[in-house]
């Protein structure tokens, strides 16, 4: 079952679980911080608000539970998150889409999960991993800006199925067929949700046209 006419699959270099955004506004968004004379201060802000458009799109099949609300003139029928979500940044690039998650769940739990790609090889190496000792997470939203070979991606569920997590949605901002691909192989149940996807991943693993290294840009390094 897949989202509104906001997010679609544009063609059939798309797996079945990919959802690529349709809405002007990420276009609008996207293109600014591809742009080589972005600021840091504004990329990071452009992730935040990217990350907010596409966390709106990717929870459109949250379940609800019924609760009464009192207004200040009387009661009515209302409804309420019935899950428990966690928010899941691959550090470091992952971090920066995390406030724009927390604006729309602001009782999302957020576990920390830390990659860093082999320059050569491209594999992904595990640094870092933070959760609660005992997680009343239900769905986790694994957040990382580049889905390019995919291996990133593909480790952080490895690890989140390995602690017992059974719903997994993926959201980036930019991927390559190869990658979406690669993670629908490897973990078919995780719905992807990406603001665009480019062709070309180059020998150096960078995605071209692209936005370049999203951590550096961020983080000023
Ligand atoms: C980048 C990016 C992803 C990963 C994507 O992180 O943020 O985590 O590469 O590549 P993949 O799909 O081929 O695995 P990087 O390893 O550069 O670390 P950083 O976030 O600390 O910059």
């Amino acid at each position: 079952m897949f989202p509104p006419s906001a997010s679609s699959q544009r063609n059939a270099t798309h797996p079945p679980n990919t959802l690529i955004s349709q809405h002007p506004l990420v276009a609008h968004k996207l293109t600014k911080l591809r742009d080589q004379a972005t600021s840091p201060k504004m990329f990071r802000e452009l992730v935040r608000e990217l990350t907010s458009l596409l966390i709106y799109e990717a929870t459109y099949d949250l379940e609800l539970e019924p609760v009464e609300v009192q207004t200040p003139l009387t009661t009515c029928a209302g409804a309420s998150l019935k899950r428990q979500v966690g928010l899941v940044p691959i550090l470091r690039a992952g971090l920066g889409m995390v406030e724009g998650a927390w604006e729309l769940i602001p009782g999302a739990e957020v576990w920390h999960i830390g990659l860093k790609r082999d320059e050569t090889t491209l594999e992904p190496e595990h640094y870092y991993a933070n959760k609660p000792v005992e997680p009343k997470v239900q769905l986790c939203l694994v957040l990382d800006p580049m889905l390019a070979t995919g291996g990133s991606a593909i480790a952080a569920c490895d690890l989140l199925k390995s602690w017992g997590v059974k719903h997994i949605k993926f959201i980036g901002l930019l991927g390559t067929p190869q990658g979406a691909h690669a993670l629908h192989k490897a973990h078919p149940d995780v719905q992807v949700h990406l603001a665009e996807l480019d062709e070309v991943l180059n020998e150096q693993g960078f995605i071209v046209p692209g936005l370049g290294d999203a951590g550096d840009r961020q983080f000023g390094t």
